[in-house]
């Protein structure tokens, strides 16, 4: 099986393995009165100097084979019905092998007007990243870094010199506006720090919590590595390690995104969007294009519901909603020595 068939069916296979979310960790403080209408509240964001109808986008997966050709132009079928952005997966597929460009081509064909972001490792040459947007005549440039996802991998890298410097050079010479993200291992501050100084225009923390490409890996070795299953920090923890930098770039949240509940509590830790993979392709691959469009939609009046209850119009005033955190999440925040001067704590 090809290795992009073979990340498919694991992260459906594993759905059921992810255990905790740390989303359950969060509550908001619930106060008597509202003083909003639902019509009146507002979903939409600024991303990266783009204007987004929608704050959640359908994050990157997939490309790279005939069968997740189809899941693509499934998946942007339904970003097309429900006007959301999307990312495509990594498309050095196409790069090694020009006959899986129509795999990941078939995205921008569905959505001529949208937005559509591309995606290489951060370790791709200028010329490379620059075919990949190309490709998918891209909005944005998605830059992931993956070392534990290689280095669990069989066939995968095992040289991780040189990332920052190349990704300075794309920087400089790519005219989109780049994104740095993780894929489900978590970022730290410092790690987000890195980021911030080397003037990316946004940064997808891609926490623990939903689909994990260290599982994922192990299911495929034949020498798995299964006792690091857990390793790295949950999307929650994440976005707390980004405290410091919320007003200083763009951060999206992604991981583990179950529900609007979910979406809500990332924008409420100071997150500009939010990003959904997992979720969204179970939902496409169990109950199909017209189910998963349904529940989209759900999501998106579900979100106003929530805003509404909190008595936030805006993804900004949701910034002002007071929250609770256990004690174990917050006991890790301590050992961090995290600032918490942007969350309104047990307000
Ligand atoms: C089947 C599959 C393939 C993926 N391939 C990529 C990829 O090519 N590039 C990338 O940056 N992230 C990739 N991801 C990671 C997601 O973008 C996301 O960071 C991660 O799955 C965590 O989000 P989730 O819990 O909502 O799935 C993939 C995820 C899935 C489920």
């Amino acid at each position: 099986m090809n290795r992009k068939d073979e990340h498919v069916k694991y992260a459906m296979d594993t759905k059921k393995s992810k255990g905790a979310n740390d989303f359950d960790k969060i509550r908001f403080i619930h106060h008597g009165f509202s003083e909003q209408s639902v019509s009146e509240i507002d979903l939409s964001t600024h991303l990266m100097g783009i204007q987004f109808d929608t704050f959640f986008y359908i994050n990157a997966m997939t490309g790279g084979s005939e069968w997740t050709a189809n899941i693509n132009r499934d998946l942007a079928t339904i970003a097309s019905r429900t006007n959301l952005a999307m990312a495509t997966g990594s498309l050095s597929a196409a790069i090694k092998d020009s006959t899986f460009a129509p795999s990941f081509r078939v995205v921008r064909d569905i959505l001529p007007q949208g937005i559509v972001f591309a995606n290489m490792q951060a370790s791709a040459s200028y010329t490379n990243a620059q075919k990949a947007i190309d490709i998918v005549k891209a909005n944005a440039l998605q830059l992931h870094i993956n070392h534990p996802q290689e280095l669990l991998m069989p066939e995968g890298d095992r040289d991780f010199k040189g990332w920052i410097e190349n990704v300075a050079e794309l920087v400089k010479k790519i005219k989109l506006p780049i994104m740095i993200k993780e894929v489900g291992f978590g970022m730290s501050k410092e790690t987000i720090e890195q980021c911030v100084n080397l003037s990316v225009a946004a940064i997808d923390i891609s926490g623990r919590g939903g689909t994990n490409f260290a599982l994922i890996e192990n299911i495929r070795s034949i020498y798995p590595m299964s006792y690091m299953d857990d390793w790295g920090q949950s999307t929650v923890l994440s976005l707390l390690e980004a405290q410091d930098f919320v007003d200083k770039i763009d951060i999206v949240a992604s991981g583990g995104i179950r529900h609007p509940l979910d979406m809500i509590k990332s924008l409420a830790l100071g997150a500009k969007a939010v990003g959904i993979s997992g979720t969204i392709l179970h939902s496409l691959l169990e109950v199909g294009i017209d189910a998963t469009v349904d529940m989209i939609e759900r999501w998106k009046m579900e979100c106003t519901y929530i805003m509404t209850a909190l008595g936030a119009k805006n993804i900004q005033e949701l910034r002002r909603c007071a929250m609770i955190f256990d004690d174990s999440l917050y006991s890790v925040a301590m050992q961090r020595n995290l600032s918490f001067e942007h969350i309104p704590l047990r307000r």
